[in-house]
């Protein structure tokens, strides 16, 4: 087992999960989407009819929900991936995402995930260098202009990216902030192969420490 880990986290379309996917395939670990785990609770309420604003009911579905990621996004054995980005879930998501049940519910999962993981987990997400691996042994926040990272989002408006930026850095649990110690990359204009070779150099910086 590896306590390897590289914490991404940034707000959307900052090129978290391009770059972390790029990332792992290069070092050969393994790799979490966080974000599409709280898209998958929130495809499931929208399933079962819960009440997004329901605290206690959305709760009780993300502790007993199952969900697997990869190769594609499924909830309770249903593939919900081509739903994941849908305009209904980037609206409810940022609910969902505030409720500090459903988050202790997905860190708990995220945690165990890593812990089991043979050489080493790169996960991104908007509380992974803050909340969920603050020991990590990298830890990255990236960001973009907001007209760039809009246009990387071509299945969503740049109003509904900054309706959703603004809930994740406003919200009282686990708000989207840059960690002290975190290595901060402004990715505009910018391509993923120098960005991963950035993060890449600083992980060998690190371990010849
Ligand atoms: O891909 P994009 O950056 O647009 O979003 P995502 O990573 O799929 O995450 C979708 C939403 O889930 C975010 O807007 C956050 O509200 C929430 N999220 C979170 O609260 N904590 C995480 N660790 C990951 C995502």
């Amino acid at each position: 087992m590896s306590t390897n880990i590289i914490a991404i986290d940034g707000p959307a379309g900052s090129g978290k999960s391009t770059v972390a996917r790029a990332l792992a395939d290069t070092l050969g670990w393994s790799f979490l989407d966080t974000g599409a785990m709280y898209r998958a609770v929130t495809c499931e309420a929208m399933y079962q009819g819960v009440d997004m604003k329901d605290d206690d009911a959305l709760g009780t579905l993300a502790s007993q929900v199952q969900i697997v990621t990869l190769p594609r996004v499924s909830v309770n054995g249903r593939d919900v991936q081509d739903q994941l980005r849908s305009d209904e879930v980037n609206t409810a998501v940022s609910l969902v995402a505030a409720n500090p049940k459903v988050r202790a519910a997905m860190v708990d999962r995220q945690r165990e995930f890593a812990a089991i993981q043979e050489s080493g987990t790169v996960v991104e997400g908007r509380d992974i260098t803050t909340v969920v691996f603050p020991n990590a042994t990298l830890k990255v926040f990236l960001t973009a202009s907001l007209e760039e990272r809009s246009r990387r989002r071509d299945d969503e408006s740049e109003h509904s990216v900054a309706r959703r930026d603004h809930a994740d850095y406003s919200r009282l649990v686990s708000p989207l902030r840059q960690a002290d110690d975190a290595l901060i990359l402004d990715t505009t204009g910018r391509s993923i192969e120098e960005v991963v070779g950035e993060i890449i150099q600083c992980l060998k910086n690190i371990d010849s420490k």
